[in-house]
C-alpha cells in the first residue's frame, strides 16, 4: 500500500513514473469526450471517499472526473458534515472509512491531521492539501512544463510571493526533478526553513532573490500564488498585501523574462493582485493547461497507490 502524502516521502524513480504515467494517460485519452472512461477500467470496483474540509473547485473536480474516468466511484464528504468535525478521533475515522473504500484524499488544515489519518488507514491516504503542502498541484505544474517545453531538469523555476505551502512543495520537487528553484518574495513570508534545509539536502539548488526583476532573469517558469491562502488569519490581509505588492507578476516584469518563459498560477487567482489579468490571459499563461492536468496527474498518482 503506498500513501501518496508529500513529493519527498516519495521515491524518486516512482515520482518519475508517475509522472511518466500522467503524460501517457492524457495522450491515451486525447479527443475523447470527458465522460467517457478509460480502456482498461483501472478502478472497476474501487471507491474514493475525496474529503474536505476546506474549499475546492480543482481538487475536487478533477480527483471526482479522475476516478470516474478509470471506472471507480466516488464519495465526496465535507469534513462538518462527518463525525471529524464532531469529536470523533482521527485515528477512529481512518479506521472506519478503511473499512468502506479503498482510497482517501484528503484536504484539511493541519499536516498532523493527514499523517494521523495515514498511520492509522489500511487503505492509501492521498495528501489534497494542507496548510503545509500541496503535492499534486507540484505533480501537475511539472506535467505542464514538460508537456510544453520538454524536461525540466536543468531548468530554473522563480517563485514569486509568499513562500507558502504549494512552494513548499516546490521545494520538495527541486532535488527529485533536478530544476533550480529561486524564490523572490519578502523575507517575513519566507518558507519554513525546514523546506530549505531538506531540499538543499537532497541536493536541489534554491537560491533567495529578494528583487523579484532580477529573479526572473534567464527564468523557464515563473509561478506566483494568492497572497492570502485558506488558513491565513483575515486580520493579516493588509499586512501581507503591503509586504507582497512588490512581488506582482505584471507585463512588466514579464518582459525581462525570455519569450519562451512559462507563466504558471495553481488558482484560484485574484486578478491584478499578485498577478495582472495582462499575464493570465497573455502568450506566456499556461494556467488552464495546468489546471487541466491536476486531472491527468491525479490520476496516475491513484493508479500508483492503487497498484493498478
Ligand atoms: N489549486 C487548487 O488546489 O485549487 P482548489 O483549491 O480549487 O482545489
Amino acid at each position: 500500500m503506498s500513501h501518496f502524502l508529500d513529493i519527498h516521502k516519495t521515491d524518486d524513480a516512482e515520482l518519475r513514473k508517475i509522472m511518466e504515467a500522467a503524460h501517457a494517460m492524457k495522450a491515451a485519452r486525447a479527443g475523447r469526450p470527458k465522460g467517457a472512461t478509460d480502456d482498461d477500467h483501472p478502478l472497476a470496483g474501487r471507491i474514493v471517499a475525496l474529503v474536505f474540509e476546506k474549499p475546492s473547485t480543482r481538487t475536487r473536480v478533477s480527483f471526482d472526473v479522475g476516478v470516474r474516468q478509470m471506472g471507480g466511484q466516488t464519495l465526496v464528504l465535507s469534513g462538518q458534515d462527518m463525525q471529524l468535525g464532531h469529536g470523533e478521533t482521527i485515528a477512529d475515522t481512518a479506521r472506519v472509512l478503511s473499512r468502506y473504500v479503498d482510497l482517501i484524499m484528503l484536504r484539511t488544515f493541519r499536516e498532523d491531521t493527514l499523517l494521523e489519518l495515514a498511520e492509522h488507514a489500511t487503505v492509501p491516504v492521498i495528501n489534497g492539501l494542507t496548510d503545509r503542502t500541496h503535492p499534486c498541484q507540484i505533480m501537475a505544474d511539472i506535467m505542464t512544463f514538460e508537456e510544453h517545453r520538454g524536461p525540466i531538469a536543468g531548468k530554473k523555476v522563480v517563485w514569486a510571493g509568499d513562500g507558502n505551502n504549494v512552494c513548499a512543495s516546490f521545494l520538495h520537487a527541486a532535488a527529485p526533478f533536478g530544476f533550480e528553484l529561486t524564490i523572490s518574495g519578502p523575507e517575513q513570508l519566507d518558507p519554513e526553513p525546514e523546506f530549505v534545509q531538506g531540499a538543499r539536502a537532497q541536493g536541489a539548488s534554491v537560491t533567495f532573490d529578494r528583487n523579484l526583476e532580477t529573479a526572473v532573469a534567464g527564468a523557464d517558469l515563473i509561478v506566483a500564488d494568492t497572497w492570502v491562502s485558506m488558513h491565513d488569519a483575515a486580520s493579516t490581509r493588509e499586512r501581507r498585501h503591503n509586504l507582497l505588492r512588490p512581488y506582482q507578476v505584471n507585463e512588466d516584469l514579464m518582459a525581462l523574462a525570455k519569450p519562451e518563459t512559462l507563466f504558471m498560477h495553481c488558482l484560484p487567482a485574484h486578478r491584478e493582485e499578485e498577478v495582472t489579468s495582462a499575464v493570465m490571459d497573455g502568450p506566456h499563461s499556461v494556467i488552464f493547461d495546468e489546471a487541466e492536468n491536476r486531472l491527468h496527474a491525479q490520476k496516475a498518482i491513484l493508479r500508483w497507490c492503487l497498484g493498478v
